[in-house]
């Protein structure tokens, strides 16, 4: 598979996505097609992937008539605040942006959050195109209209939904991708062949060796897969009201781990990886995972790098004194997502004992 696109459909906010190798050259003609009008528009990157890509993609939109200012910021998760956004408000004032006028948000998950929200609030709400360059972004945050940014203590508290007018994600970026980046994001996309679809498992199992190796036509295949089971799920329930939780598979302990290291030791991805070997493990005990396929989902990970073993006493420590400061908790009882054969997930209410006790490898 060299490219493909496809629709997802959600009524007015309906998108298209186009997934290939070197389509950061031609950003300006798909805008166009999606109908964006051209002149003044903000092109908000950071500082790594403006070095590296946000030349071509300039050049490319002044082709198509679009006038685009140039807004970076400085890479990393502490960008995702208040007065970050502040300051994008304000060189957006100075670009003189208008109500039609597009943001263009070049990067990976922080800056498709933070341009995503600047773009759903500045003005009331701007035509926004995502172009993710990182294997988080392009396999997960771009698509599903989740913009946010983080208070002091608190990730992503400040947010809304908005909804992209276009996702372009060339995968001839991620060959730039730190490895341990790159390895990181293939954690989410294991996610969705756990969750829904086993045959993406057993191809992953078999592509391993080339995914590593980053060959084009096997993350075009990872990235259109991955999105596509993404658009599935946010079709059929775009404000998280139910079906939407399945995506958290691994991410209740997982996020744990990140919040007790101090976001210090794990990429967020390293610790869903290894919340997700622990929820295997928690499905065998509790919704019928055969011990076979628990065993696969372990090894899939650690193929791809990831580690799959919580630190000694952690579950026992910091965990439970986490959940039990969680505010979300009801009673002793937490709603976790699990599995009841691979490719099929359900969500269950366990107790902190149970989930001590289960989730130990
Ligand atoms: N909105 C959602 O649904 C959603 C889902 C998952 C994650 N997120 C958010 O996404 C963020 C994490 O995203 P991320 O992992 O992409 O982080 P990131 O945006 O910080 O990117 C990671 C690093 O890679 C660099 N980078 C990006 N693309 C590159 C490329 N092609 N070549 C070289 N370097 C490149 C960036 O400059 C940065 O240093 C978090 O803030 C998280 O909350 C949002
Ligand atoms: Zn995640």
């Amino acid at each position: 598979m060299a490219s493909a696109e496809f629709l997802v459909e959600l009524g007015r906010d309906s998108h298209r996505v186009h997934v290939g190798c070197g389509l950061l050259e031609d950003i300006g003609g798909l805008a166009r097609s999606a109908g964006l009008a051209s002149g003044r528009c903000a092109l908000i990157t950071d500082f790594n992937v403006s070095r590296l890509y946000a030349k071509p993609v300039l050049e490319n939109l002044e082709c198509y008539g679009f006038h685009p200012q140039l807004i970076e910021i400085a890479p990393g998760e502490h960008s995702k605040s208040l007065a970050l956004l502040e300051q994008v408000y304000e060189q957006l004032a100075g670009a003189e942006l208008e109500r039609n006028s597009t943001i263009f948000a070049l990067g990976g998950g922080v800056v498709g959050d933070l341009g995503g929200f600047a773009a759903a609030t500045y003005l009331r709400g701007l035509p926004v195109v995502q172009i993710p360059t990182s294997m988080v972004a392009q396999v997960d945050s771009a698509l599903g209209g989740k913009t946010a940014v983080n208070l002091r203590d608190a990730k992503n508290l400040v947010g809304a939904f908005y909804q992209p007018r276009l996702i372009v994600a060339d995968v001839a970026a991620l060959g730039s991708l730190p490895e341990r980046e790159f390895r990181e994001g293939l954690a989410e996309v294991i996610k969705y062949g756990a969750i829904m679809d086993e045959g993406f498992i057993t191809w992953l199992e078999q592509e391993m060796s080339q995914i590593l190796a980053r060959e084009t036509d096997h993350l075009a295949e990872i990235v259109v897969r991955s999105l596509r089971h993404k658009a599935t799920i946010v079709e059929r329930d775009e404000r998280e009201g139910g079906l939407r939780k399945i995506l958290n598979f691994g991410h209740t302990l997982g996020h744990a781990l990140e919040a007790s290291t101090a976001y210090g030791s794990y990429l967020h991805g390293e610790a869903v990886a290894i919340g997700m070997a622990a929820a295997a493990r928690l499905s065998t005990r509790h919704a019928g995972l055969p011990a076979y396929d628990t065993e696969r989902l372990r090894k899939l990970l650690a193929a791809a790098g990831l580690g799959t073993d919580l630190p000694g006493g952690w579950l026992t420590g910091d965990f439970i004194r986490s959940l039990r400061l969680d505010k979300k908790r009801r009673g002793d009882e937490v709603e976790f997502v699990l599995l009841d054969r691979l490719g099929h997930a359900l969500t269950r209410k366990l107790t902190i004992e149970e989930i001590v006790k289960g989730a130990e490898a």
